[in-house]
Protein backbone atom coordinates (compact mmCIF):
# COMPACT_ATOMS: atom_id res chain seq x y z
CA UNK A 1 0.00 0.00 0.00
CA UNK A 2 1.30 3.57 -0.52
CA UNK A 3 1.76 6.13 2.48
CA UNK A 4 -0.95 5.82 5.29
CA UNK A 5 -3.84 8.31 5.10
CA UNK A 6 -5.60 7.39 7.64
CA UNK A 7 -3.70 6.23 10.06
CA UNK A 8 -4.91 3.53 9.46
CA UNK A 9 -4.04 1.34 6.06
CA UNK A 10 -6.55 -1.77 5.62
CA UNK A 11 -8.62 -1.34 1.97
CA UNK A 12 -11.42 -0.72 4.59
CA UNK A 13 -10.26 2.05 6.04
CA UNK A 14 -8.94 4.33 2.76
CA UNK A 15 -12.04 2.85 1.11
CA UNK A 16 -14.15 4.51 3.89
CA UNK A 17 -11.78 7.32 4.19
CA UNK A 18 -11.63 8.12 0.10
CA UNK A 19 -14.16 6.91 -2.06
CA UNK A 20 -17.67 8.17 -2.49
CA UNK A 21 -19.77 5.44 -3.22
CA UNK A 22 -22.54 5.47 -5.58
CA UNK A 23 -26.24 5.25 -4.00
CA UNK A 24 -24.51 4.85 -0.76
CA UNK A 25 -25.53 6.51 2.85
CA UNK A 26 -22.35 9.09 2.63
CA UNK A 27 -21.45 9.51 6.64
CA UNK A 28 -22.98 6.06 7.22
CA UNK A 29 -20.37 4.55 4.47
CA UNK A 30 -17.76 7.14 5.57
CA UNK A 31 -17.72 6.56 9.65
CA UNK A 32 -18.21 2.49 9.25
CA UNK A 33 -21.77 2.04 10.67
CA UNK A 34 -22.88 0.35 7.84
CA UNK A 35 -20.49 -2.55 7.63
CA UNK A 36 -18.93 -1.43 4.55
CA UNK A 37 -17.07 -1.72 2.26
CA UNK A 38 -18.15 -5.23 1.08
CA UNK A 39 -14.72 -5.74 -1.21
CA UNK A 40 -15.81 -8.35 -4.10
CA UNK A 41 -12.45 -10.21 -4.78
CA UNK A 42 -13.39 -12.95 -7.22
CA UNK A 43 -16.08 -14.43 -9.35
CA UNK A 44 -16.98 -17.35 -10.74
CA UNK A 45 -19.79 -18.59 -12.86
CA UNK A 46 -22.86 -17.11 -10.75
CA UNK A 47 -20.72 -17.04 -7.36
CA UNK A 48 -18.52 -13.54 -5.88
CA UNK A 49 -16.47 -13.57 -2.95
CA UNK A 50 -15.77 -11.01 -0.44
CA UNK A 51 -12.74 -10.25 1.49
CA UNK A 52 -13.65 -12.56 3.70
CA UNK A 53 -13.78 -15.17 1.63
CA UNK A 54 -17.38 -15.56 1.76
CA UNK A 55 -18.87 -16.77 -1.40
CA UNK A 56 -22.52 -15.48 -2.72
CA UNK A 57 -24.45 -16.56 -5.61
CA UNK A 58 -25.09 -13.37 -7.52
CA UNK A 59 -28.68 -12.88 -7.97
CA UNK A 60 -28.58 -10.02 -9.29
CA UNK A 61 -25.74 -10.40 -11.78
CA UNK A 62 -23.85 -7.13 -10.67
CA UNK A 63 -26.33 -4.90 -11.66
CA UNK A 64 -28.14 -7.10 -14.21
CA UNK A 65 -25.03 -7.14 -16.13
CA UNK A 66 -22.53 -9.89 -16.08
CA UNK A 67 -24.85 -11.75 -18.28
CA UNK A 68 -22.94 -14.27 -19.12
CA UNK A 69 -21.33 -14.91 -15.60
CA UNK A 70 -18.04 -14.07 -13.87
CA UNK A 71 -14.44 -15.10 -15.09
CA UNK A 72 -14.93 -15.79 -18.72
CA UNK A 73 -11.63 -16.26 -19.78
CA UNK A 74 -12.52 -15.95 -23.50
CA UNK A 75 -13.13 -12.06 -22.46
CA UNK A 76 -10.49 -11.58 -20.75
CA UNK A 77 -8.21 -12.43 -23.73
CA UNK A 78 -9.67 -10.68 -26.09
CA UNK A 79 -9.52 -7.58 -24.53
CA UNK A 80 -5.99 -8.42 -23.62
CA UNK A 81 -5.11 -9.04 -27.29
CA UNK A 82 -6.91 -5.63 -28.13
CA UNK A 83 -4.89 -4.21 -25.66
CA UNK A 84 -1.59 -5.07 -27.23
CA UNK A 85 -2.46 -4.35 -30.36
CA UNK A 86 -4.94 -0.67 -30.18
CA UNK A 87 -5.17 0.08 -26.44
CA UNK A 88 -7.27 3.12 -27.52
CA UNK A 89 -7.68 5.45 -30.59
CA UNK A 90 -10.54 8.21 -31.04
CA UNK A 91 -12.88 7.91 -33.22
CA UNK A 92 -13.81 11.99 -33.77
CA UNK A 93 -13.87 12.99 -37.56
CA UNK A 94 -14.23 9.67 -39.16
CA UNK A 95 -11.49 7.67 -37.10
CA UNK A 96 -11.72 4.18 -36.11
CA UNK A 97 -10.80 0.78 -35.37
CA UNK A 98 -11.61 -2.75 -36.21
CA UNK A 99 -13.34 -3.82 -32.88
CA UNK A 100 -15.78 -1.31 -32.96
CA UNK A 101 -16.31 -1.37 -37.25
CA UNK A 102 -16.99 -5.36 -36.28
CA UNK A 103 -19.34 -4.99 -33.58
CA UNK A 104 -21.12 -2.24 -35.67
CA UNK A 105 -22.20 -4.89 -38.21
CA UNK A 106 -22.85 -7.44 -35.61
CA UNK A 107 -24.80 -4.85 -33.70
CA UNK A 108 -27.24 -4.03 -36.94
CA UNK A 109 -27.64 -7.32 -37.49
CA UNK A 110 -29.05 -8.45 -33.94
CA UNK A 111 -30.86 -4.76 -32.97
CA UNK A 112 -35.09 -5.02 -33.17
CA UNK A 113 -36.67 -3.03 -35.36
CA UNK A 114 -34.59 -1.50 -38.86
CA UNK A 115 -31.67 -0.25 -36.89
CA UNK A 116 -29.35 1.67 -39.44
CA UNK A 117 -26.23 3.69 -37.30
CA UNK A 118 -24.43 3.04 -34.02
CA UNK A 119 -23.10 5.72 -31.56
CA UNK A 120 -20.97 4.34 -29.08
CA UNK A 121 -20.60 5.48 -25.54
CA UNK A 122 -19.73 3.71 -22.02
CA UNK A 123 -22.95 3.78 -19.90
CA UNK A 124 -26.45 3.36 -20.45
CA UNK A 125 -26.91 6.93 -18.62
CA UNK A 126 -24.83 8.28 -21.87
CA UNK A 127 -26.41 6.56 -24.37
CA UNK A 128 -29.67 8.14 -23.24
CA UNK A 129 -28.78 11.41 -23.17
CA UNK A 130 -27.31 10.33 -26.93
CA UNK A 131 -30.87 9.59 -28.08
CA UNK A 132 -32.39 13.03 -26.26
CA UNK A 133 -29.65 14.88 -28.20
CA UNK A 134 -30.33 13.03 -31.77
CA UNK A 135 -33.69 13.52 -31.06
CA UNK A 136 -33.64 17.18 -30.88
CA UNK A 137 -30.59 17.46 -33.51
CA UNK A 138 -33.57 15.67 -35.82
CA UNK A 139 -35.93 18.25 -35.17
CA UNK A 140 -33.83 20.69 -35.53
CA UNK A 141 -32.97 19.79 -38.99
CA UNK A 142 -36.56 19.23 -39.82
CA UNK A 143 -37.31 22.73 -38.48
CA UNK A 144 -39.31 21.91 -35.45
CA UNK A 145 -37.65 23.83 -32.86
CA UNK A 146 -40.89 23.57 -30.60
CA UNK A 147 -41.05 19.55 -30.68
CA UNK A 148 -38.33 19.05 -27.80
CA UNK A 149 -40.11 17.71 -25.13
CA UNK A 150 -39.01 13.49 -23.95
CA UNK A 151 -41.77 11.73 -21.93
CA UNK A 152 -40.99 8.98 -19.87
CA UNK A 153 -42.81 6.83 -16.98
CA UNK A 154 -43.48 7.40 -13.72
CA UNK A 155 -41.07 4.34 -12.09
CA UNK A 156 -39.22 4.26 -16.14
CA UNK A 157 -35.33 4.01 -15.31
CA UNK A 158 -32.80 5.58 -17.63
CA UNK A 159 -29.32 6.61 -15.69
CA UNK A 160 -28.20 9.19 -13.10
CA UNK A 161 -27.00 12.21 -15.49
CA UNK A 162 -28.65 15.10 -15.63
CA UNK A 163 -30.68 14.26 -18.91
CA UNK A 164 -30.79 10.30 -18.54
CA UNK A 165 -31.82 11.03 -14.10
CA UNK A 166 -34.34 13.23 -15.20
CA UNK A 167 -35.65 10.83 -17.86
CA UNK A 168 -35.97 8.58 -14.78
CA UNK A 169 -39.13 8.49 -13.10
CA UNK A 170 -38.42 8.05 -9.14
CA UNK A 171 -38.61 10.61 -6.79
CA UNK A 172 -35.17 9.59 -5.10
CA UNK A 173 -33.21 10.75 -8.73
CA UNK A 174 -35.03 13.98 -8.19
CA UNK A 175 -35.16 15.42 -5.05
CA UNK A 176 -31.27 16.63 -3.90
CA UNK A 177 -30.61 17.31 -7.34
CA UNK A 178 -32.81 19.80 -8.87
CA UNK A 179 -34.63 16.86 -11.35
CA UNK A 180 -36.06 17.02 -13.50
CA UNK A 181 -35.15 19.22 -16.02
CA UNK A 182 -37.92 21.15 -18.03
CA UNK A 183 -38.22 19.22 -21.35
CA UNK A 184 -39.20 16.03 -19.49
CA UNK A 185 -42.66 14.96 -18.15
CA UNK A 186 -43.68 11.33 -16.37
CA UNK A 187 -46.58 9.61 -17.44
CA UNK A 188 -48.21 6.64 -15.72
CA UNK A 189 -46.95 3.60 -14.64
CA UNK A 190 -48.16 0.37 -16.22
CA UNK A 191 -47.98 -1.65 -12.82
CA UNK A 192 -51.70 -3.82 -13.11
CA UNK A 193 -51.21 -4.93 -9.59
CA UNK A 194 -51.19 -1.65 -8.24
CA UNK A 195 -52.81 0.90 -10.97
CA UNK A 196 -56.27 -1.36 -12.10
CA UNK A 197 -59.60 -0.19 -11.05
CA UNK A 198 -61.99 -2.89 -9.93
CA UNK A 199 -63.19 -5.42 -12.80
CA UNK A 200 -60.57 -3.82 -14.79
CA UNK A 201 -59.12 -6.23 -17.58
CA UNK A 202 -54.98 -6.18 -18.42
CA UNK A 203 -56.55 -5.02 -22.33
CA UNK A 204 -58.73 -2.12 -20.43
CA UNK A 205 -55.75 -1.06 -18.07
CA UNK A 206 -53.09 -0.61 -20.76
CA UNK A 207 -55.62 1.27 -23.03
CA UNK A 208 -56.41 3.85 -20.52
CA UNK A 209 -52.15 3.99 -20.36
CA UNK A 210 -52.19 5.01 -23.66
CA UNK A 211 -55.43 7.29 -23.66
CA UNK A 212 -53.72 8.98 -20.51
CA UNK A 213 -50.60 9.15 -22.77
CA UNK A 214 -52.32 10.59 -25.70
CA UNK A 215 -54.30 13.14 -23.13
CA UNK A 216 -50.70 14.44 -22.47
CA UNK A 217 -49.45 15.19 -25.76
CA UNK A 218 -52.72 16.82 -26.54
CA UNK A 219 -52.38 18.66 -23.54
CA UNK A 220 -49.21 19.57 -24.08
CA UNK A 221 -49.05 19.98 -27.96
CA UNK A 222 -48.38 17.50 -30.33
CA UNK A 223 -45.94 19.79 -31.81
CA UNK A 224 -44.07 20.29 -28.43
CA UNK A 225 -43.33 16.36 -27.98
CA UNK A 226 -40.50 14.83 -29.77
CA UNK A 227 -40.07 11.26 -28.18
CA UNK A 228 -41.02 8.70 -25.77
CA UNK A 229 -38.69 6.35 -23.96
CA UNK A 230 -39.21 3.46 -22.36
CA UNK A 231 -37.90 -0.32 -20.72
CA UNK A 232 -39.76 -3.34 -22.92
CA UNK A 233 -40.29 -4.39 -19.18
CA UNK A 234 -39.53 -1.74 -16.08
CA UNK A 235 -36.43 -2.69 -14.44
CA UNK A 236 -35.40 -0.56 -11.26
CA UNK A 237 -38.73 0.92 -10.83
CA UNK A 238 -39.86 -2.64 -10.05
CA UNK A 239 -39.31 -5.39 -12.27
CA UNK A 240 -42.74 -4.62 -13.81
CA UNK A 241 -43.39 -6.78 -16.78
CA UNK A 242 -46.37 -4.86 -19.05
CA UNK A 243 -50.67 -5.25 -18.95
CA UNK A 244 -51.45 -7.04 -22.17
CA UNK A 245 -52.02 -5.14 -24.92
CA UNK A 246 -49.59 -2.00 -23.70
CA UNK A 247 -46.87 -1.71 -26.20
CA UNK A 248 -49.29 -1.88 -29.47
CA UNK A 249 -51.30 0.72 -27.80
CA UNK A 250 -48.83 2.97 -26.85
CA UNK A 251 -47.16 2.49 -29.98
CA UNK A 252 -50.16 3.57 -32.13
CA UNK A 253 -50.79 6.98 -29.87
CA UNK A 254 -47.04 8.15 -30.46
CA UNK A 255 -47.60 7.31 -34.74
CA UNK A 256 -50.60 8.99 -34.45
CA UNK A 257 -48.08 12.22 -33.09
CA UNK A 258 -45.53 11.81 -34.64
CA UNK A 259 -43.27 10.68 -31.68
CA UNK A 260 -40.14 8.69 -31.83
CA UNK A 261 -40.29 5.50 -30.09
CA UNK A 262 -37.00 4.75 -27.86
CA UNK A 263 -36.25 1.64 -26.57
CA UNK A 264 -34.42 1.42 -23.72
CA UNK A 265 -32.79 -1.89 -24.00
CA UNK A 266 -30.14 -1.66 -21.36
CA UNK A 267 -31.58 -4.31 -19.18
CA UNK A 268 -33.48 -6.58 -21.32
CA UNK A 269 -31.18 -6.74 -24.29
CA UNK A 270 -28.94 -9.45 -25.06
CA UNK A 271 -31.23 -12.09 -23.80
CA UNK A 272 -32.40 -11.37 -20.35
CA UNK A 273 -35.99 -11.97 -20.89
CA UNK A 274 -35.77 -14.81 -23.09
CA UNK A 275 -35.55 -13.12 -26.60
CA UNK A 276 -33.23 -11.18 -28.12
CA UNK A 277 -34.20 -7.89 -27.00
CA UNK A 278 -37.00 -6.70 -25.00
CA UNK A 279 -38.88 -5.13 -27.99
CA UNK A 280 -39.07 -8.78 -29.62
CA UNK A 281 -41.24 -9.79 -27.14
CA UNK A 282 -43.64 -7.01 -26.83
CA UNK A 283 -43.93 -6.26 -30.38
CA UNK A 284 -42.28 -3.23 -29.69
CA UNK A 285 -41.03 -1.00 -33.00
CA UNK A 286 -38.80 1.72 -31.81
CA UNK A 287 -37.02 4.51 -33.74
CA UNK A 288 -34.03 4.21 -32.00
CA UNK A 289 -32.76 1.67 -29.45
CA UNK A 290 -30.28 1.87 -26.68
CA UNK A 291 -28.33 -0.62 -25.22
CA UNK A 292 -24.90 -1.10 -22.46
CA UNK A 293 -24.70 -3.82 -19.55
CA UNK A 294 -25.39 -7.29 -21.34
CA UNK A 295 -23.07 -6.12 -24.44
CA UNK A 296 -20.51 -6.78 -22.93
CA UNK A 297 -22.02 -7.86 -19.27
CA UNK A 298 -19.96 -5.59 -17.95
CA UNK A 299 -16.48 -7.05 -18.74
CA UNK A 300 -15.85 -3.33 -20.25
CA UNK A 301 -17.48 -0.13 -20.02
CA UNK A 302 -19.33 0.19 -23.44
CA UNK A 303 -23.18 1.49 -24.95
CA UNK A 304 -24.43 2.52 -27.90
CA UNK A 305 -27.39 4.28 -29.42
CA UNK A 306 -28.62 3.40 -32.34
CA UNK A 307 -31.37 5.14 -34.55
CA UNK A 308 -33.28 4.03 -37.84
CA UNK A 309 -32.87 4.33 -41.04
CA UNK A 310 -35.49 6.96 -41.11
CA UNK A 311 -33.99 8.90 -38.39
CA UNK A 312 -30.70 8.46 -39.53
CA UNK A 313 -31.76 10.07 -43.18
CA UNK A 314 -32.75 13.59 -41.17
CA UNK A 315 -30.17 13.36 -39.36
CA UNK A 316 -28.28 12.97 -42.40
CA UNK A 317 -29.77 16.00 -43.71
CA UNK A 318 -29.54 17.91 -40.45
CA UNK A 319 -25.42 17.83 -40.98
CA UNK A 320 -25.89 19.71 -44.28
CA UNK A 321 -27.97 22.18 -42.68
CA UNK A 322 -26.34 22.26 -38.76
CA UNK A 323 -22.79 21.27 -39.78
CA UNK A 324 -20.68 18.64 -37.94
CA UNK A 325 -22.76 16.27 -35.42
CA UNK A 326 -20.82 17.90 -32.32
CA UNK A 327 -21.57 15.57 -30.02
CA UNK A 328 -19.27 12.59 -28.81
CA UNK A 329 -16.73 11.57 -25.85
CA UNK A 330 -13.33 10.98 -25.51
CA UNK A 331 -13.95 7.27 -25.25
CA UNK A 332 -16.75 6.67 -28.13
CA UNK A 333 -16.17 3.53 -30.23
CA UNK A 334 -13.07 2.30 -27.59
CA UNK A 335 -11.58 -0.87 -29.21
CA UNK A 336 -11.25 -2.76 -26.01
CA UNK A 337 -14.76 -2.09 -24.76
CA UNK A 338 -16.23 -3.05 -28.62
CA UNK A 339 -13.89 -6.17 -28.52
CA UNK A 340 -15.03 -7.30 -25.35
CA UNK A 341 -18.11 -6.98 -26.58
CA UNK A 342 -17.41 -9.26 -29.39
CA UNK A 343 -16.05 -11.98 -27.49
CA UNK A 344 -18.95 -11.67 -24.98
CA UNK A 345 -21.37 -11.99 -27.91
CA UNK A 346 -19.86 -14.59 -29.31
CA UNK A 347 -21.01 -16.27 -26.10
CA UNK A 348 -24.37 -15.13 -25.72
CA UNK A 349 -24.89 -15.89 -29.38
CA UNK A 350 -23.00 -19.66 -29.04
CA UNK A 351 -24.49 -20.61 -26.06
CA UNK A 352 -27.94 -19.67 -26.90
CA UNK A 353 -28.45 -17.29 -23.63
CA UNK A 354 -31.79 -16.26 -24.54
CA UNK A 355 -32.23 -19.72 -24.72
CA UNK A 356 -31.66 -20.68 -21.60
CA UNK A 357 -33.37 -17.14 -20.13
CA UNK A 358 -36.43 -18.86 -21.55
CA UNK A 359 -35.87 -22.57 -20.25
CA UNK A 360 -34.69 -21.86 -16.82
CA UNK A 361 -36.03 -18.33 -16.48
CA UNK A 362 -39.27 -20.26 -16.65
CA UNK A 363 -38.39 -22.45 -14.20
CA UNK A 364 -37.00 -19.62 -12.10
CA UNK A 365 -40.26 -17.91 -12.83
CA UNK A 366 -42.31 -21.46 -11.89
CA UNK A 367 -40.60 -21.83 -8.60
CA UNK A 368 -41.16 -18.55 -7.23
CA UNK A 369 -44.67 -18.31 -7.78
CA UNK A 370 -44.61 -22.20 -5.73
CA UNK A 371 -43.00 -20.80 -2.87
CA UNK A 372 -44.39 -17.21 -2.67
CA UNK A 373 -47.33 -16.49 -4.35
CA UNK A 374 -49.37 -18.06 -1.72
CA UNK A 375 -47.45 -16.08 1.19
CA UNK A 376 -49.13 -14.02 3.43
CA UNK A 377 -46.98 -11.15 2.79
CA UNK A 378 -46.52 -11.28 -0.49
CA UNK A 379 -48.88 -8.88 -2.82
CA UNK A 380 -47.35 -10.23 -6.05
CA UNK A 381 -44.49 -12.77 -7.58
CA UNK A 382 -43.97 -11.48 -11.51
CA UNK A 383 -41.17 -11.63 -14.44
CA UNK A 384 -40.20 -12.75 -16.95
CA UNK A 385 -37.14 -15.16 -18.26
CA UNK A 386 -34.38 -14.44 -15.67
CA UNK A 387 -36.23 -10.78 -14.68
CA UNK A 388 -38.06 -11.23 -11.36
CA UNK A 389 -39.21 -9.70 -8.24
CA UNK A 390 -41.06 -10.17 -5.26
CA UNK A 391 -42.81 -7.52 -3.43
CA UNK A 392 -44.22 -7.74 -0.06
CA UNK A 393 -47.03 -6.06 1.64
CA UNK A 394 -48.05 -5.87 5.16
CA UNK A 395 -51.84 -7.13 4.17
CA UNK A 396 -52.83 -9.19 1.30
CA UNK A 397 -56.72 -9.16 1.20
CA UNK A 398 -56.63 -5.03 1.05
CA UNK A 399 -53.57 -4.74 -0.47
CA UNK A 400 -51.76 -2.39 2.01
CA UNK A 401 -48.38 -1.76 2.01
CA UNK A 402 -46.11 -1.59 4.77
CA UNK A 403 -44.84 1.49 6.38
CA UNK A 404 -41.84 2.55 4.42
CA UNK A 405 -39.86 2.94 8.00
CA UNK A 406 -40.33 -0.71 8.42
CA UNK A 407 -37.78 -1.41 5.26
CA UNK A 408 -39.12 -4.61 4.64
CA UNK A 409 -37.79 -5.03 0.85
CA UNK A 410 -34.48 -3.90 2.58
CA UNK A 411 -34.54 -6.39 5.47
CA UNK A 412 -34.97 -9.53 3.15
CA UNK A 413 -32.40 -8.45 0.96
CA UNK A 414 -29.98 -8.16 4.08
CA UNK A 415 -31.78 -11.56 5.31
CA UNK A 416 -30.67 -13.13 1.89
CA UNK A 417 -27.27 -11.77 1.81
CA UNK A 418 -27.09 -13.51 5.31
CA UNK A 419 -27.64 -16.93 3.02
CA UNK A 420 -24.96 -15.90 1.11
CA UNK A 421 -27.66 -14.77 -1.76
CA UNK A 422 -27.55 -11.17 -3.35
CA UNK A 423 -31.26 -10.35 -4.75
CA UNK A 424 -31.49 -6.75 -4.71
CA UNK A 425 -33.69 -4.49 -2.69
CA UNK A 426 -35.61 -2.22 -5.74
CA UNK A 427 -35.59 1.55 -4.15
CA UNK A 428 -38.93 2.00 -4.48
CA UNK A 429 -41.48 -0.42 -2.44
CA UNK A 430 -40.96 -3.31 -0.99
CA UNK A 431 -39.35 -5.25 -3.87
CA UNK A 432 -36.82 -7.84 -4.16
CA UNK A 433 -35.49 -8.34 -7.23
CA UNK A 434 -33.97 -11.38 -9.45
CA UNK A 435 -31.67 -10.80 -12.22
CA UNK A 436 -28.90 -13.30 -12.07
CA UNK A 437 -26.32 -14.48 -15.03
CA UNK A 438 -27.84 -15.97 -17.58
CA UNK A 439 -25.60 -19.02 -17.06
CA UNK A 440 -27.51 -19.97 -14.59
CA UNK A 441 -28.41 -23.37 -13.81
CA UNK A 442 -31.91 -25.28 -12.36
CA UNK A 443 -29.56 -26.48 -9.66
CA UNK A 444 -28.71 -22.89 -9.10
CA UNK A 445 -32.29 -21.44 -9.32
CA UNK A 446 -33.34 -24.04 -6.40
CA UNK A 447 -30.54 -22.96 -4.65
CA UNK A 448 -31.78 -19.15 -4.89
CA UNK A 449 -35.44 -19.97 -3.67
CA UNK A 450 -34.01 -21.95 -1.07
CA UNK A 451 -32.24 -19.49 0.06
CA UNK A 452 -34.77 -16.77 -0.29
CA UNK A 453 -37.23 -19.18 1.73
CA UNK A 454 -34.85 -19.33 4.72
CA UNK A 455 -34.20 -15.16 4.44
CA UNK A 456 -38.24 -14.63 3.90
CA UNK A 457 -39.14 -16.73 7.30
CA UNK A 458 -36.66 -14.97 9.25
CA UNK A 459 -37.65 -11.68 8.36
CA UNK A 460 -41.29 -12.59 8.92
CA UNK A 461 -40.51 -14.61 12.01
CA UNK A 462 -38.91 -10.75 13.10
CA UNK A 463 -41.87 -8.94 12.19
CA UNK A 464 -44.46 -11.16 14.21
CA UNK A 465 -41.89 -10.80 16.82
CA UNK A 466 -41.99 -7.15 16.40
CA UNK A 467 -45.84 -6.69 16.69
CA UNK A 468 -45.93 -5.21 13.01
CA UNK A 469 -47.60 -8.16 11.39
CA UNK A 470 -51.75 -7.54 10.86
CA UNK A 471 -51.62 -10.80 8.94
CA UNK A 472 -49.22 -13.74 8.62
C1 LIG B 1 -32.94 0.51 -18.33
C2 LIG B 1 -31.70 1.25 -17.94
N1 LIG B 1 -31.29 2.28 -18.67
C3 LIG B 1 -30.18 2.98 -18.36
C4 LIG B 1 -29.43 2.64 -17.26
C5 LIG B 1 -28.23 3.45 -16.92
O1 LIG B 1 -27.08 2.74 -17.17
P1 LIG B 1 -25.68 3.15 -16.48
O2 LIG B 1 -25.81 2.86 -15.03
O3 LIG B 1 -24.70 2.29 -17.22
O4 LIG B 1 -25.48 4.59 -16.76
C6 LIG B 1 -29.79 1.55 -16.48
C7 LIG B 1 -28.99 1.14 -15.30
O5 LIG B 1 -29.40 0.34 -14.49
C8 LIG B 1 -30.97 0.84 -16.82
O6 LIG B 1 -31.39 -0.17 -16.05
Amino acid sequence: MDMPITGDDSLEAIDRHGLLHPFTNLRGHAEGTLGGPRIITGGQGVRITDQHGKTYIDGFAGLYCVNIGYGRTEVAEAIYEQAKKLAYYHAYAGHSNEPAIRLTGRLLRMAPGKMSKVFYGLSGSDANETQVKLVWYYNNALGRPEKKKIISRHRGYHGGSVMSGSLTGLPVFHQAFDLPVKPVLHTSTPHYYWQHEPGESEAGFARRCADELEAMILAEGPETVAAFIGEPVLGTGGIIPPPAGYWPAIQAVLKKYDVLMIADEVVCGFGRIGTDFGCQAYGIEPDMVTVAKGLTSAYAPLSAALVSEPVWEVLQQGSDKLGTFAHGYTYSAHPIGAAAALANLDIVEGEDLAGNARDTGGYLQERLQAAFADHPLVGEVRGIGLLAAIEFVADKPSKTRFDPGLKVGAKVSAACLEEGLIARAMPHGDILGFAPPLVISRADVDDVVARTERAIARVTETLAKEGVLTAA
